[in-house]
């Protein structure tokens, strides 16, 4: 009974954390009922001192020093309620089960309360940074009993990411307040993607360019401002070339974007929330239509498009850099304010600029801009959104005339840019303090008696039209 880590499910994310917790000198053993997977563990180096796994239930659980601490990295959904149902017989008061998995956060929120009845504490906590992450440091979003966390910080702070020395996790909030952290996360990824992605269209069609000066374009773009893990992955993409042919393997890669879910929760939670994430709904609704390659096919030869207008490289090149940095900080903005709102709603009580600091390093999302977003709430604690930060202010305001020109240009070639225009107007509407739903309000009193307001007088009133 001598492990201080447990971790169910040895699938490649498992692997690659419990191996990453033995490098961090932590004992830990892993199940899985699978035995090629219990004996692939054995086989991929690392610490093999400080880790084990098996098979068998009671091997596992009797390996696990109290409390114990079990990690489950398994397939979001019915397979954790399994996984739990399978654990519970064996377990102890106290001990501690991590849900590292995408989970929906009602769903933890429901085992949490099930399991505490039960005298066990559960931790929903997202676990970002893919498989290289888990490997050498992912960002850990960790939600739960605060006094339970206690047993599990000294191991989480060491097997996280780093940056400047601060370990990229920490106690988030009560019950689901992690996977929700987590949710938003992936929604501002998938919001990011689409951007890179249109950016990358828009210089193609426009410009020509090819896969190498895309590659150089983004590699500089990298070590700027822009400086974030998507905008590198982005260069090394275009450097890639095929394995199976003489080309560039992107060229090949067939575009049907697939999606698990996430980003399509963030966008309808925001909207039962009533907070606007539109370049994340956006980006969802893109996967979307990529799927239906088909009738693409068909359409295309419907309609015709014009060409991509004439223009300077050196120009449009720099209006691009200034519209994607623009709309990654309006992607974050966005999301920032769906958690600040999910905060009082859930009762969460996030603290924003720790959310920020958690996402510098080791996460899908992390950029150059994360370090500045933390400091803009470290500043305002109540900050409703990014926009309004003053600090944030003169960074936005120097790429608006850009954006605004992009966002034209594309308009008058042909090419979609849903992302960045709606990010655009995102900005265009949040920053008007007119807007014309007065004219949606009389519709509505009009054909419906559903009253309005006026802007000189109090209370609530209704006409007779037309009379
Ligand atoms: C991460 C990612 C990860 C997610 C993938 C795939 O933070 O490491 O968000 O958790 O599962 O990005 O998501 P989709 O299949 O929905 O694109």
């Amino acid at each position: 009974k001598n492990y201080d880590f447990g971790l169910v499910g040895l699938g490649v994310m498992g692997r690659n954390f419990i191996l990453n917790v033995a490098d961090n000198n932590f004992k830990a053993y892993g199940y899985d009922l699978d035995q090629e997977k219990v004996d692939a563990l054995k086989t991929e180096g690392g610490n093999l001192e400080k880790v084990d796994a098996s098979s068998d239930i009671t091997t596992f659980i009797n390996a696990l020093s109290a409390p114990r601490k079990i990690m489950l990295l398994v397939p979001a959904g019915k397979i954790v309620d399994q996984v739990i149902e399978s654990l519970l017989p064996h377990l102890d008061q106290g001990d501690i089960i991590i849900d590292g998995g995408n989970s929906f956060f009602t769903d933890t929120d429901r085992r949490e309360a099930y399991l505490k009845e039960k005298g066990i504490n559960f931790f929903g906590a997202g676990v970002s940074g893919g498989a290289e992450g888990a490997r050498k440091g992912p960002s850990i979003m960790p939600g739960g009993d605060a006094e339970a966390y206690t047993h599990i910080k000294p191991i989480f702070e060491a097997v996280a990411a780093k940056f400047k020395g601060e370990p990229c996790v920490a106690h988030l909030g009560p019950k689901s307040a992690g996977n929700y952290v987590k949710m938003v996360h992936n929604g501002i990824e998938y919001g990011m993607m689409q951007l890179t992605s249109e950016i990358y269209d828009l210089l193609k069609k426009s410009l020509g360019l090819s896969n190498d000066e895309l590659h150089q374009i983004f590699d500089r773009w990298n070590k700027d401002r822009l400086q974030s893990f998507l905008v590198e992955i982005t260069a090394e993409i275009f450097a890639q070339k095929d394995d199976l042919g003489d080309g560039d393997l992107v060229d090949m890669i067939l575009d049907k974007a697939k999606q698990k879910g996430t980003g399509k929760w963030t966008s309808q939670n925001a909207m039962d929330l009533g907070i606007p994430v539109p370049t994340i709904d956006v980006a969802v609704s893109m996967r979307e239509i990529s799927a239906l390659k088909e009738e693409r096919i068909v359409a295309d030869k419907l309609y015709s498009r014009p060409e991509p207008q004439e223009i300077d490289k050196d120009k449009l090149i720099a209006m691009a850099e200034k519209s994607l940095y623009f709309s990654f900080i309006a992607a974050y903005a966005q999301g920032l304010h769906q958690l600040a709102d999910a905060s009082k709603e859930y009762e969460y009580d996030l603290d924003m600029s720790v959310i920020a600091k958690i996402w510098r390093a080791g996460c899908i999302i992390r950029s150059g801009l994360l370090d500045a977003i933390s400091e803009a709430y470290i500043t305002d604690k109540s900050l409703p959104n990014l926009l309004l930060a003053p600090a944030f202010v003169p960074k936005v305001q120097e790429t608006m005339a850009s954006v605004r020109e992009t966002v034209a240009y594309a308009a008058m070639s042909g090419i979609p840019v849903p992302g960045l225009s709606a990010s655009l107007n995102y900005f265009e509407a949040y920053t008007s303090s007119h807007l014309p739903l007065n004219l949606i309000q009389a519709q509505r009193d009009n054909f419906g008696s559903h009253t309005y307001e006026r802007i000189d007088r109090e209370g609530i009133f209704h006409t007779e039209w037309g009379k």
